[in-house]
């Protein structure tokens, strides 16, 4: 297949050289069995392309199984890459096969690879090399015919250095990497995918988009797009909707780039301009710029509680104490478990939630005694208690390692700093 004809059947558009030689290097290896790490940042293309792979290979009558590492937690991973047999562990009621079991001669996409817990690493190494593995609480040898892609947007050879990487699993997974660069690296790609996001949305929305002034075209082309081609997609979608019919200049269009403009880290709020009052005491723009800013700023925090709440007590307690827990906080804590499955996992044991590792048995009791204590006292804890118990209690567990406690909340290193800041915890 040459690469027009694979970048129109998988809608990739690009004519820069930096995307070329990506797609030539994935024509070159994609219909083969070999082992392939796609690195790149978010929203750059990375689950698109594993997709492109698979469909064009030998495997593509038999199952991609797509599978979310930094979504599953850590407890349950390895269950659900290799399976388990009945009785292996609490609320193992059947026995249920894993994705390596499911994707038997067809695709295995492991994507963010680099959240994989240790335990676990050794184990996908052996299937691997060998294509052996066992199921949970099994000694019986399986083997499967799998081909592994996987994805991530971290430094690997970072983790390595930082010891949380295996260095074996490492250079097996590095055969041939396929780096896929982030949208600011191949500007000359920015107006032709835009081109495309804008006739699809104006085609679903039964909108006409008029298009841009010179000086807006070159703002979308200069901006950093800290989220990649997904983030160049929401703003399509947003001018198509909201600005139909209207003649984009700069001015409008800065109000949909929300990360910084230059270098530095993307903050996710629309740029301010100077933050002068309007002097009459009448509703100024920049009055109504402050307020939204305030509440994107609120809704973050209790979005962050939600989702910090949700995945403790999805991770940590058992099913009993969930049961006890006031109905609201029941159903966060199921959606948790539901979006850990969002991924293709067939006939998933529905128990399958929350299950106790004899290694770590002893710890989770106490963490138990500690949860059931604080949420069962009668009382309901405010929100910011709360927020400082689950901070405090990953820490904990963590050993102080912030970065595994800012994961195990689900919420960002920088978000934690800020709450750790905020209540002045150590
Ligand atoms: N070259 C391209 N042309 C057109 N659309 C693209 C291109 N690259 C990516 N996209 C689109 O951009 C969006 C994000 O891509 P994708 O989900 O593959 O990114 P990702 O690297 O997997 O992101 P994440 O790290 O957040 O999982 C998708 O809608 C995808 O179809
Ligand atoms: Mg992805």
């Amino acid at each position: 297949m040459d690469r027009e004809a694979f970048q129109e059947r998988f809608g990739l558009i690009g004519d820069s050289a930096a995307l070329k030689q990506v797609i030539d290097k994935v024509i070159q290896v994609a219909d083969t069995d070999i082992t392939i790490l796609l690195q790149g940042e978010s929203g750059v293309g990375k689950d698109v392309t594993a997709k492109a792979i698979h469909n064009v290979s030998h495997r593509k009558h038999n199952e991609l199984v797509i599978v979310n590492c930094g979504a599953i937690p850590e407890g349950i991973i390895e269950s659900e890459l290799f399976g388990h047999e009945k009785g292996s562990f609490t609320g193992a009621h059947e026995t249920r096969e894993g994705y390596f079991e499911k994707a038997n001669g067809g695709t295995i996409f492991l994507d963010e690879i680099g959240d994989m817990p240790a335990n676990v690493q050794v184990k996908l190494l052996r299937v691997l090399e060998t294509g052996e593995y066992f199921r949970v609480g099994s000694s019986k040898v399986r083997t499967t015919d799998v081909r592994v892609i996987a994805a991530t947007n971290k430094d690997l050879w970072e983790l390595v250095q930082e010891d949380s990487f295996r260095e074996d699993l490492y250079y097996r997974l590095d055969t041939v990497k396929v780096k896929l660069p982030p949208l600011r690296e191949r500007p000359d790609d920015i107006i032709p995918i835009f081109r495309k996001f804008v006739t699809e949305f104006s085609a679903e929305y039964d909108s006409v988009f008029k298009g841009f002034s010179d000086d807006a075209k070159e703002l979308l082309q200069s901006y950093r797009w800290p989220g990649n081609v997904r983030e160049l997609r929401n703003v399509a979608e947003q001018l198509v909707v909201l600005e139909k019919s209207q003649f984009v200049d700069t001015e409008k269009l800065k109000k949909y780039l929300k990360g910084r403009q230059h270098t530095g880290e993307a903050d996710n709020l629309p740029v301010l301009a100077e933050q002068k009052s309007s002097s009459n005491g009448a509703f100024g723009d920049d009055d109504q710029q402050l307020i939204y800013r305030a509440l994107v700023g609120l809704r973050n925090d209790i979005g962050d509680l939600k989702e910090m709440l949700a995945n403790f007590l999805y991770s940590t307690i058992s099913q009993k104490n969930i049961k006890a827990l006031p109905q609201n906080i029941q159903d966060e804590v199921n959606e948790t478990e539901m979006s850990s499955m969002d991924i293709d996992v067939g006939d998933a044991d529905e128990n399958i939630g929350v299950q106790s590792y004899t290694e770590a048995d002893i710890s989770k009791e106490t963490e138990e005694n500690e949860f059931s204590s604080f949420f069962n006292s009668g009382d309901i804890p405010s929100i910011e208690k709360t927020e400082q118990f689950l901070i405090e209690q990953a820490l904990n567990k963590y050993e102080g390692n912030r970065r595994k406690a800012s994961e195990a909340l689900g919420i960002s290193e920088r978000t934690l700093y800020r709450k750790l800041d905020q209540y002045g915890l150590q």
